[in-house]
Parts: structure tokens; C-alpha cells; sequence
């Protein structure tokens, strides 16, 4: 099998103020099935903008991305979007919980929205809960939840349609480094457990040696050749290839 994302020769420019601002060059890359991708970039070097333009979010001017082998800008706008609830799992800094509805109805969710009967994934519900250390926590709303427990909860939910690629922003922006750390361990347990693949965007050297995979996004660019891959990828080797690169 083909890998789970392709990315070809991404392009996307913005203008401000009435100037063209380019602020993906030249973006190719992939993800492979249960692999774990982190790509690093100083705030406003396009890290959003890339998960947008690889979730079929924003479109690219240029360049193609391909879901499992299905190009997603070829799709009509209604079945990308089909296609980002079946397939696409989304986890952001502000975590985006409903504040109204309780951990449990969080949850459910995107099962909702993609028009499944709740009850036909009651199995797997119980299961991400109880594997995530939730089902203590079901009832509660979210401001009742600490930082690292609501991250926790949107992971889960990120979860909720098995997914084959779950999609991060800066996840652990606002958290303590202690809940930070811990939900870098989860996103890890969730790869083994699932063999979910992840694309993880962040401007923190230690939650990008989490990865399996660490990319530089750098003026535009996903330098191929800085990439770092393990085995021994730590903090330590982030710091120095961002020292390298000047970043
Ligand atoms: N819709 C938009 N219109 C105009 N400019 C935009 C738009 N979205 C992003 N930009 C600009 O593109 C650049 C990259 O923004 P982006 O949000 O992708 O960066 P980022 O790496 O995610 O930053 P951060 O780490 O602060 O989240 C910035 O200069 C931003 O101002
Ligand atoms: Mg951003």
C-alpha cells in the first residue's frame, strides 16, 4: 500500500495589505501508514497554513495532495469534506471542546455530524475512554476539566472515527510542561496502540523528538535533506539542526 499522505510541490501565497506574501514555496512530503511525523517551524513560518492545505481546509495554488491515494482537490467540495470526517482526525492548541456538552458528548460528536447512529460505536466509545484514562471524567463539562485532560478529551475525539491520519496544531501550546509532556507520551501510546499515522506541526524543539520523523519548515521550504529520523532522535539533535538551519 501507497503511503497514507502525499504532498506534491505545494504552493500558497497570501496577500497582505495589498502585497503577495508567499508562505509555502516549494512543500513536498509524506506520511506513511502508523507513522508519526513532526514538522517544526518557528511561529509564522506556515505551519497552520501546510495542515490546512494537507486537510483539504484552505486550498494550495499550487501543487496536489493526495489521501490515501485519492486527490483531494479533484474531490467536489462536498465529498473533500466527507472525506476530512471519515478519514482525518484534527487536534488544535485551544482544543475546541463544546463548552455545553460533557466529556461523553464531546465525544460523540463527530459521529453525529457524519450522520452515524451513536450506539453502532458504543463498543469502541467505552473502549477510548476507558483506554485514556476518561471514563472517570465522562460526566464532566469541560471547565471542569484541567488543560491536560481537556487535550486529552479532544484526542479522544480525534479518535471517535478511526481515522487514518489524525492531523495536530501546536498541541501542547496550552498546557504546562508537565501536561505537555504527558500528552506527547499519549500521541505516541495512540500511534502503537492504533497505528494511527500523525502530523504533528509545533514550534517546541521537545515535542518535535517525539516524532518518528522531525521536518523543517524554513522560508517556504520542508528542507528534505534537514530532516532528523531516529533512532536517538532527542531534544538535544532538534536544537542543533535548528541551529544549523538558523532557524
Ligand atoms: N488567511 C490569511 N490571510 C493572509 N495572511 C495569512 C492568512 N493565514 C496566514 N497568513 C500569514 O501566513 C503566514 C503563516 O501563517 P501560519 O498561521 O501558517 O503560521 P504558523 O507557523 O502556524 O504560526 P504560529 O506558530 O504562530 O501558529 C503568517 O505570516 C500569516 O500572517
Ligand atoms: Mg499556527
Amino acid at each position: 500500500m501507497g503511503p497514507i499522505l502525499l504532498a506534491e510541490n505545494l504552493k500558497k501565497t497570501f496577500s497582505q495589505g495589498g502585497e503577495a506574501v508567499p508562505v509555502l514555496k516549494e512543500v513536498s512530503l509524506q506520511v506513511e501508514e502508523g507513522e508519526f511525523v513532526t514538522v517544526m517551524g518557528p511561529s509564522g513560518s506556515g505551519k497552520s497554513t501546510l495542515l490546512h492545505c494537507l486537510s483539504g481546509l484552505d486550498r494550495p495554488d499550487e501543487g496536489k495532495v493526495l489521501l490515501r491515494g485519492r486527490d483531494l482537490f479533484a474531490l467536489s467540495e462536498k465529498d473533500r469534506t466527507l472525506e476530512r470526517r471519515r478519514r482525518l482526525g484534527f487536534v488544535f492548541q485551544f482544543f475546541n471542546l463544546l463548552p455545553d456538552l460533557t466529556v461523553k458528548e464531546n465525544l460523540l460528536l463527530p459521529l453525529l455530524i457524519a450522520g452515524e447512529r451513536p450506539e453502532a460505536h458504543k463498543e469502541r466509545m467505552e473502549w477510548l475512554l476507558e483506554t485514556l484514562g476518561l471514563a472517570p471524567l465522562r460526566a464532566r463539562l469541560p471547565h471542569a476539566l484541567s488543560g491536560g485532560e481537556m487535550q486529552k478529551v479532544s484526542i479522544a475525539r480525534a479518535l471517535v472515527m478511526e481515522p487514518d491520519l489524525v492531523f495536530a496544531d501546536e498541541p501542547t501550546g496550552n498546557l504546562s510542561s508537565k501536561a505537555g509532556e504527558e500528552t506527547m507520551a499519549l500521541f505516541r501510546e495512540v500511534r502503537d496502540r492504533f497505528h494511527t499515522a500523525l502530523l504533528l506541526v509545533t514550534h517546541n524543539p521537545r515535542d518535535a523528538a517525539w516524532g518518528d520523523r522531525v521536518l523543517f519548515l524554513k522560508d517556504g521550504i520542508l528542507a528534505p535533506q534537514a530532516a532528523l529520523k531516529g533512532p536517538g532522535l532527542d531534544a538535544a539533535r532538534v536544537f542543533s539542526r535548528l541551529e544549523e538551519l538558523e532557524i
